[in-house]
């Protein structure tokens, strides 16, 4: 018989970064469409989801790439290294099935969708996100402290009794 008390799943998220991922263009943030997305930078992005993350008492590692598939081997990467994701997809949101699969095979692991606009106030194009459906929580409009609210509820969603 084992002496395990606690679940699997719950030993082997316990001390995993989580993971922050961002789409494509999202590398000019500060310098694109500022009147829309800002001035900050990613760079500022990334220090404000470890200070979200560390006043919570978690880690994040932040990553940022134009490829679709490089961000889907990023995710599934996750299945095992990262305790649940946050997620910017930017443009793939409206486009990509398969990010849709990837984050759907995360094996129960706690997605939250974040877009820095208001998706729903812009283009009829960006209405619809293939990765809503399989994100446990979706937050726009917020700005970049977006990232921060999904750390937040992420944490939240790893703590035992959420
Ligand atoms: C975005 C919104 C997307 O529609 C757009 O393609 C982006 C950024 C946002 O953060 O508001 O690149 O995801």
């Amino acid at each position: 018989m084992s002496a395990v008390t606690s679940t699997p799943a719950a030993n082997s998220s316990a001390n995993q970064p989580i993971l922050v991922l961002n789409g494509p263009n999202l590398n000019l943030l500060g310098v694109r469409e500022p009147e829309i997305y800002g001035r900050d930078v990613l760079a500022d992005v990334e220090a404000l989801c470890i200070r979200a993350a560390e006043e919570l008492g978690r880690s994040v590692d932040f990553r940022q790439s134009n490829h679709e598939g490089v961000l889907i081997d990023w995710i599934q990467e996750a299945r095992t290294g990262h305790a649940g994701i946050v997620i910017n997809p930017a443009a793939y949101s409206h486009t990509s099935v398969a990010l849709h699969d990837a984050l759907a095979a995360l094996d129960g692991k706690p997605i939250i969708e974040v877009h820095i606009s208001n998706i729903h106030k812009r283009e009829a194009f960006r209405h619809h996100s293939y990765v809503s459906s399989v994100a446990d929580g979706v937050i726009a409009g917020c700005g970049v402290q977006g990232y921060a609210l999904a750390i937040a509820r992420i944490c939240t969603l790893l703590t035992p009794s959420a």
